[in-house]
C-alpha cells in the first residue's frame, strides 16, 4: 500500500520527532494524535521550533516552513486513525497500555494498515499478540533526538511480513534515516546494550565512584561518547531507562539487568530527567 498518510500515536519528545522527519523530509501527511490536546500542541510547538532552525540556517524557507505544519493535522480522538495508511506508536512505554493501544487500532484502522511500535524494549510479538493482524505488526524504533539521530531500528515480531519489514524501511529511508534490522528480544540490539551501560553509571554514582560531573567526563573524555551516559539517562526520561531495564530483567531473568535501587528511587520521586526538571542534573533554570 502506498503510504500518503502517516499516523503518530503520542506526540511527546519521540511522537513530535517521528513527526517532524515524516512530514520533513518525509513529505507525508501527518496526523498527531495525544489524549489531550494540550500535549499535542506542546509536541506541535516544538516541531515549530526544529523547523525554524532550518529556517534559520537558510535550509528551508518561511513558507516551506509553513507548508509543512499545514500537512500536520492535530488529532485527540484515537479514531482519527481511520484515515491513516500507517500508524507509528510512541506512547509511553507501559506494557498494558501500549496493547490497549494496539487493539483499538486494529479495530479501527482499515484492513493492510501497518500498525508500528516505538516501543524501546517491550516485545513486538506481545503487542503484535495483541491484534488480529501479527503480520503487520513491526518495531520501528527512532533514537532521541529524532531529529538528529540517524538510526532507525527495525524490529520484526515472530509473525511480521517481509511486505510490512520493506515498507518499514522504505520508509524509514524516506525521513532520511538508516534502517538497521534486529530480530525480537529484550531490549533488541540498542537497548540492550546502552541501558546496562547507563545502569552501571547510576550504580557507581549510588556507590559513590564518582559525582555525575565525573561519571560523565571520564565516559565523554575517555570514550569519546557525546555525552556521558547520566546526562544521556536525563534525555531519555529515567522512568523510560527504568521501564527498559524492568523489560531486561524479568525478560533474561538474569540479575545482571537488575536496576538499581537510586535508579527507582529517582523515578519514585518525580526526578524524571530534563522533562521533570531535575534527573541526575538540574534543569530547572
Ligand atoms: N532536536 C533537534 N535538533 C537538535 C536537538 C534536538 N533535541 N538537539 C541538538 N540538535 C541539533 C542541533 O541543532 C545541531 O544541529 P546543527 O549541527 O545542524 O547545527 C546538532 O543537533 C548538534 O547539536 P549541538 O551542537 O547543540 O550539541 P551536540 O553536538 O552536543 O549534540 C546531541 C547534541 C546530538 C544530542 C549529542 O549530544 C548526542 O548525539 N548525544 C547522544 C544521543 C544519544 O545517544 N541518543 C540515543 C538515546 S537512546 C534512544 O533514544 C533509544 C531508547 O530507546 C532509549
Amino acid at each position: 500500500m502506498a503510504v500518503k498518510t502517516f499516523g503518530i500515536i503520542g506526540a511527546g519528545q519521540m511522537g513530535n520527532g517521528i513527526a517532524l522527519v515524516a512530514a520533513y523530509p518525509g513529505g507525508l501527511n501527518v496526523i498527531l494524535n495525544d489524549i489531550a490536546d494540550q500535549f499535542v500542541e506542546k509536541g506541535l510547538d516544538t516541531i515549530a521550533k526544529n523547523l525554524d532552525r532550518l529556517v534559520a540556517k537558510n535550509k528551508l524557507t518561511a513558507e516551506q516552513k509553513a507548508e509543512i505544519l499545514g500537512r500536520i493535522r492535530k488529532s485527540t480522538n484515537l479514531e482519527d486513525m481511520k484515515d491513516a495508511d500507517f500508524v507509528v506508536e510512541a506512547a509511553v512505554e507501559k506494557e498494558d497500555l501500549k496493547l490497549n493501544i494496539f487493539r483499538k487500532l486494529d479495530e479501527i484502522c482499515p484492513p493492510g494498515v501497518i500498525l508500528a511500535t516505538n516501543t524501546s524494549s517491550i516485545p513486538i510479538t506481545k503487542i503484535a499478540g495483541a491484534t488480529r493482524r501479527p503480520e503487520l505488526v513491526i518495531g520501528m524504533h527512532f533514537m532521541n533526538p529524532v531529529p538528529v539521530m540517524k538510526l532507525v531500528e527495525i524490529i520484526r515480531g515472530l509473525a511480521t511480513s517481509q511486505e510490512t519489514y520493506d515498507t518499514t524501511e522504505a520508509l524509514s529511508k524516506q525521513f532520511g534515516k538508516i534502517p538497521v534490522e534486529c530480530n525480537d528480544f529484550p531490549g533488541f540490539i540498542s537497548n540492550r546494550i546502552l541501558m546496562p551501560m547507563i545502569n552501571e553509571a547510576v550504580y557507581a554514582l549510588f556507590e559513590g565512584v564518582g559525582t555525575p560531573k565525573a561519571i560523565d567526563d571520564i565516559m565523554m573524555l575517555g570514550m569519546n561518547h557525546p555525552m556521558g551516559p547520566l546526562a544521556l539517562a536525563d534525555l531519555i526520561g529515567l522512568d523510560t531507562c527504568y521501564a527498559i531495564m524492568d523489560v531486561l530483567h524479568k525478560g533474561f531473568g538474569d540479575s545482571k539487568y537488575r536496576p538499581c535501587p537510586l535508579l527507582k528511587k529517582y523515578v519514585d520521586a518525580g526526578y524524571l530527567g530534563r522533562k521533570s526538571g531535575r534527573g541526575f542534573y538540574d534543569y530547572s533554570k
